[in-house]
């Protein structure tokens, strides 16, 4: 799916751990998890989008030509992840603005 350009408003969900990847469209303003979320693709999020229970964390990768760069964490986001030792990929995907051409890793869903 590396070579396939996408279209406007999209990114790449990388279920884990299969190997099970889908185009994800967004709403510009959508965080990756409200995207996710609509698409259908199970991720938890036990405080539903509060940024304060972590099990939305994602890994997002920026391998494709087309990749914008998603923005800073927030200071709220940041102290979290410096808190739970995230690395350098790792992002809450509720604090997280959804931006085309990204890659998202998404761990596998733990009811
Ligand atoms: S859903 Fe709880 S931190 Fe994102």
């Amino acid at each position: 799916m590396l070579g396939k350009k996408l279209k406007e408003n999209f990114f790449v969900a990388n279920i884990e751990p299969s190997s099970r990847s889908q185009e994800v469209e967004f709403i510009q303003g959508d965080t990756i998890l409200e995207a996710l979320l609509r698409a259908d693709v199970e991720i938890n999020n036990s405080c539903g989008g509060g940024a304060s229970c972590g099990t939305c964390r994602v890994r997002i990768r920026m391998n494709r030509p087309d990749s914008v760069q998603p923005d800073l964490p927030s200071e709220i986001e940041q102290e979290f992840r410096e808190e739970r030792s995230f690395a350098e990929d790792e992002r809450l995907s509720c604090q997280t603005l959804a931006k085309k051409g990204l890659e998202i890793f998404v761990p596998r869903f733990r009811a």
